[in-house]
């Protein structure tokens, strides 16, 4: 008999996650507190922006065999529950918010049947299993705990929940891993890497995927520095060094550092994990990784002063990009939205575009001015700031947008434009690392 699968947490996550195991031929009812979020998913419809997200759903729905409810008893005929509700950053502190996680295997624990198994999907402290485990036990000792972390990226979330790199499960039980073989056989004959662990591990491959991540990009960032320092050129540098199979090219892009609702809080809640456990300092380097993330956004907001004067007051700048990356409407935490905001509260008149996250960047920051097209959002500009590398940014002519704006200054915070093409133009160029250009 197939599998009946719950998703507990609708989500980023959790959304993706229910109509990928759906679309494996699995039925599954995805649950969340949230009724308006459950009517939108019930209508076909997907609450953020995710490519291929919304077209799966409907397929999924129409099949049958995905379906949505605000009620969890409506789920207690399932062999795997997964929890996918969020674990954001507390306010005041550096550690989790586990509120949500406790709370869904609260509401799981009693009504699931037995010989069912409770997987958590969310990103945790490492130790949170092991604590959940003890207390699904005290309510139900016939279900088991798992933990199978997730490393989908937004704007790629279903091809990596359908094609991920590596599965990874942490289990107590053979039969409990035998289980999620049964659910992922797919992948599995696919080859993907199936990676056994126990709890803790489990919950720290994760973050340490998060800090390895952020590391590479923070250090990247500190070449930057250095080459602004010393005269180089961290775009080249990075190319250079990104041949060596051993560094590898990917993530060494430098620029305003990242964002998003995963990478900045994971490591600052594993430093805050780190402290708890007495192994603070084995994690002392990510408090440097953060600061250099966070200095890349001061960095661009010095050489708008150096280029336009130290008072933006009436400043008309104008802004490509709100997310905190391409492909997604996510301002969580989003380094482009937040330089945005820090020149607003300069005084300048900051215009921002970007093709999906406007509507989420103005409820965040409704003193921001918003332009709905490019061409609007550069009219009379003083100065363009390159903050999100949408594909359509690089497609901008530099001629063409030379003729609306005021003064023809660009700064690339994402590397990412065609320096030479904008300098023929006509344009002063900067971007972070690349001191050596005029
Ligand atoms: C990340 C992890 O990649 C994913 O595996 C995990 O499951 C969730 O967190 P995501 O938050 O979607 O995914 O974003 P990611 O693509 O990792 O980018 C994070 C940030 O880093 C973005 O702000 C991006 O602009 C920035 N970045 C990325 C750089 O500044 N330079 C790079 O070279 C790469």
């Amino acid at each position: 008999m197939t599998l009946r699968v719950s998703v507990i947490g609708t989500g980023y996550l959790g959304a993706t996650h229910a109509a990928c195991i759906s679309s494996m031929g699995f039925e599954v009812i995805g649950v969340d507190t949230d009724p308006a979020k459950i009517a939108l998913l019930a209508q076909g419809k997907v609450p953020f922006y995710e490519p291929d997200l919304e077209e799966l759903l409907a397929a999924e729905i129409a099949s049958g065999r995905l379906s949505f409810t605000t009620d969890i008893t409506g789920t207690a005929d399932c062999d795997i529950h997964f929890i996918c509700v969020g674990t954001p950053q507390q306010a005041g502190s550096l550690a989790a918010d586990l509120r949500f996680v406790d709370s869904a295997l609260d509401a799981v624990a009693p009504i699931a049947k037995a010989g069912s198994l409770v997987v958590g999907k969310s990103t945790v402290p490492v130790g949170t299993a092991e604590r959940l485990r003890q207390r699904l036990a005290a309510v139900n000792k016939d279900v088991e705990l798992a933990w199978n972390p997730e490393f989908l990226r937004e704007g790629f979330a279903v091809e990596d929940t359908l094609r991920p790199n590596r599965l990874v499960v942490g289990v107590t039980s053979d039969a409990a891993e035998k289980k999620l073989q049964e659910l992922y056989q797919v992948n599995l004959d696919a080859n993907t890497p199936w990676v056994r662990a126990d709890l803790p591990t489990a919950e720290l491959v994760k973050v340490a995927a998060n800090s390895f991540l952020a590391t590479k990009i923070s250090f990247i960032n500190a070449m930057a520095e250095i080459c602004e320092a010393a005269g180089g050129d961290v775009t080249v540098l990075a190319r250079a060094i990104g041949y060596d199979p051993r560094i590898g090219n990917r993530f060494l892009q430098a620029g305003i550092g990242f964002g998003g609702g995963c990478l900045p809080k994971d490591i600052r809640a594993f430093m805050a994990r780190a402290q708890e456990l007495g192994a603070e300092q084995a994690l002392e380097f990510l408090r440097e990784i953060d600061s250099i993330n966070l200095r890349a956004r001061q960095r661009v907001i010095e050489l708008v002063r150096n280029d336009l004067s130290d008072d933006l007051a009436g400043k008309k700048i104008a802004v490509l990009g709100a997310a905190f990356k391409p492909d997604s409407d996510d301002v969580r935490d989003s380094p482009a939205l937040d330089i945005a905001a820090q020149i607003l509260a300069a005084g300048a008149n900051v215009v921002v575009h970007d093709p999906k996250a406007m509507v989420p960047a103005q409820k965040r920051f409704p003193g921001l001015a918003f332009a709905e097209t490019i061409d609007e959002c550069l009219a009379d500009a003083e100065l363009v700031l390159h903050l999100t590398e949408w594909k359509i940014y690089r497609e901008i002519d530099p001629d063409a947008a030379k003729k609306l704006v005021k003064n023809a200054i660009m700064i690339d915070g994402r590397n990412a434009l065609d320096r030479e093409k904008w300098i023929a133009a006509g344009w002063k160029f900067r971007a972070l690392g690349r001191s050596s250009v005029q």
